[in-house]
């Protein structure tokens, strides 16, 4: 008898997230404990599975890839729309197909970024930071004082699904809403030059994927163009900001606040935001609700089975 198709899953995923691989009689290799698969560890594993369910966090590299395909890996699919953190170039060479989450994350995405520019415009974590820990003295009429969002001009960076969804949301506050992407899109609000979107909006929003053209797309030249009334937000990926020019331009006031859901070296945060003044950090849970994370899974597993069975899945980032 041969032996069972096996699909590595690298952490534990949300409750039905690993579904679709026991409908599909797949066996699921998974470890007891949630703990990371260290980069070694995931080379050994790689050739003896079929498939492998992998995080943002875990390093799908040309080794991993290599080794895997030299034993009997087919398939790698990403719990995450982005997939930075493998080698597409190395997998397709290599003739592993890679799978990722488009779609089903979109709109709880879009309601995190729009958190950012509402928390940050209004100065929301410094001021409950100050309540909480008892510096909140009363009233004053000259507190906290931040950007209103509704009117507000809106420069998205990036104008695929998730910037979308933004841009949907800000219609309900009344927003002017440009967009820069490289190619034009042919829409109303396509702002040619990313220099001129950013000296023109109020609030940036970044929508991206992290690539070598998009790694620092914001910088300190970007940064001094940007007014120093204007807020960034960041819901893509860390290194598409330069975190040290946006720290020191927080520092010295050159623009007004920062909502940050992603980092360069996740999970470190450059120290010097860490004591920038007007920033709202999170620890990237933009798609971080119970409904999203599960469909996720479950679409990350779906396309594993789907290349197992010799179909072509709709989430296929490989050509
Ligand atoms: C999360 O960051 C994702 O790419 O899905």
């Amino acid at each position: 008898m041969s032996d069972p198709t096996c699909v590595l899953v690298t952490r534990r995923l949300p409750d039905g997230g690993t579904d679709p691989l026991h409908e599909a009689a797949l066996t699921v290799v998974q470890r007891e404990e949630d703990d990371p698969y260290d980069h070694a560890e995931l080379v050994a594993l790689a050739p003896t599975v079929d498939g492998i369910v992998c995080l943002l966090t875990d390093r799908i590299d040309r080794e991993v890839l290599a080794a895997g395909a030299a034993g009997r890996l087919r398939v790698v699919a990403n719990v995450a729309v982005g997939y930075d953190n493998i080698d597409v170039d190395a997998a397709t060479e290599l003739g592993v197909a890679v799978c990722n989450t488009p779609g089903v994350l979109d709109e709880t995405t879009a309601d995190l970024a729009f958190a950012l520019i509402l928390a940050a415009s209004r100065r929301c974590s410094e001021a409950e930071r100050d309540l909480r820990a008892g510096r909140w003295v009363g009233w004053g009429v000259n507190q906290y004082l931040g950007h209103d969002v509704h009117g507000a001009t809106l420069g998205l960076v990036g104008y695929g699904r998730i910037g979308r969804a933004v841009a949907r949301r800000a219609a309900g506050f009344g927003m002017r809403v440009l967009h820069h992407t490289r190619h034009d899109t042919g829409e109303a609000g396509w702002v040619a030059d990313l220099h001129d979107l950013l000296a023109t909006a109020d609030v940036v929003s970044l929508h991206v994927p992290l690539t070598p053209h998009t790694q620092h797309l914001i910088g300190a030249a970007e940064l001094a163009r940007m007014r120093r009334s204007a807020v960034l937000v960041n819901t893509s990926r860390g290194p598409v900001v330069d975190e040290a020019a946006l720290a020191a331009a927080l520092t010295e006031g050159r623009i007004f606040a920062a909502g940050l859901d992603v980092f360069e070296h996740e999970p470190q945060v450059h120290p010097d935001l860490l004591q920038a003044p007007h920033t709202v950090l999170l620890p990237h849970i933009g798609s971080a609700t119970h409904a999203t994370r599960t469909r996720m899974a479950r679409l990350a597993c779906s396309g594993v089975v789907a290349v197992l069975a010799g179909h072509r899945p709709p989430n296929l980032v490989t050509a």
